[in-house]
C-alpha cells in the first residue's frame, strides 16, 4: 500500500519541490507567530521546512549590520541566498524579516523558483498598539532611530501571491490559508 502523502508520521519525509515562503511585514504584524506555526504543520507532514526567522538572522548570520537602507538590503540578500539553497534542494525556506524595500524582495524574487511572498498586512496602528517588544514607544520616543513604520519605509507589496488581514484571525487559520494556497499551487 503507498504510504499517505500526508502522513502524520514525522519520520516520513516527504518529497516537495521546494519553495519560499516569504513573509514581509512590520515589526509586530505576525510574520514570525504565523511562520513558526505553518513550520510546525508542515513538519508534522513529514516535510522538509527551515525557518529563517529575522530576528534570529541578526544573531547569527547578520550579526553586527545595522537598520540602515545598505544594511537592510544586505541582511535581505544574505536570507535570499540561503533560501535559494534550501529550495533548490526540495526544502520549503520559511523567511520572517521585515524586508521593507520592495526591490530587494523583487531582486530575491528573480532567483528563486517558486518564491511565494506572504503579506503580512497588520496596519502600523495595530502593530504600534499591540507593541510586543515595546520597541515602537522607544522608536517614537527618539530612542531608536530609522525604525520601520515610524522613520523609516515600509514598502508593501503589490502583486503578493498572498495577503494575510492578521485582525480578527488567530495564528493558526492564517497559518491555514498560506498552506490551503501551497496545495491549491501543488507545492506541498
Ligand atoms: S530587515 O529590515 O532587515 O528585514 P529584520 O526583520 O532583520 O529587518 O529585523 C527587524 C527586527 O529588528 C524588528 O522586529 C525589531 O525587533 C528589531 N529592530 C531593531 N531596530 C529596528 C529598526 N530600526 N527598524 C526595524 N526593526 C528594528
Amino acid at each position: 500500500m503507498p504510504t499517505p502523502r500526508h502522513s502524520a508520521a514525522a519520520e516520513t519525509t516527504v518529497a516537495a519541490p521546494g519553495c519560499c515562503l516569504w513573509f514581509t511585514g512590520l515589526s509586530g504584524a505576525g510574520k514570525s507567530t504565523i511562520a513558526n506555526v505553518v513550520v510546525e504543520r508542515l513538519a508534522e507532514r513529514g516535510i522538509k521546512v527551515e525557518l529563517l526567522d529575522g530576528d534570529e538572522v541578526r544573531e547569527h548570520l547578520s550579526r553586527g549590520l545595522t537598520f540602515s537602507k545598505e544594511d537592510r538590503d544586505i541582511n535581505i540578500r544574505r536570507i535570499g541566498w540561503v533560501a535559494k539553497v534550501l529550495a533548490r534542494n526540495g526544502v520549503v525556506a520559511v523567511t520572517a524579516a521585515i524586508s521593507p524595500y520592495r526591490a530587494l524582495r523583487d531582486e530575491v524574487r528573480a532567483t528563486i523558483d517558486n518564491f511565494v511572498e506572504i503579506h503580512v498586512a497588520t496596519p502600523l496602528e495595530v502593530c504600534e498598539t499591540r507593541d510586543v517588544k515595546g520597541l515602537y514607544a522607544k522608536a517614537r520616543a527618539g530612542e531608536i532611530p530609522q525604525f520601520t513604520g515610524v522613520d523609516d519605509p515600509y514598502e508593501a507589496p503589490l502583486h503578493p501571491e498572498l495577503r494575510l488581514e492578521t485582525d480578527g484571525h488567530t495564528p493558526e487559520e492564517s497559518a491555514a490559508e498560506v498552506i490551503a494556497w501551497l496545495e491549491a499551487n501543488a507545492l506541498v
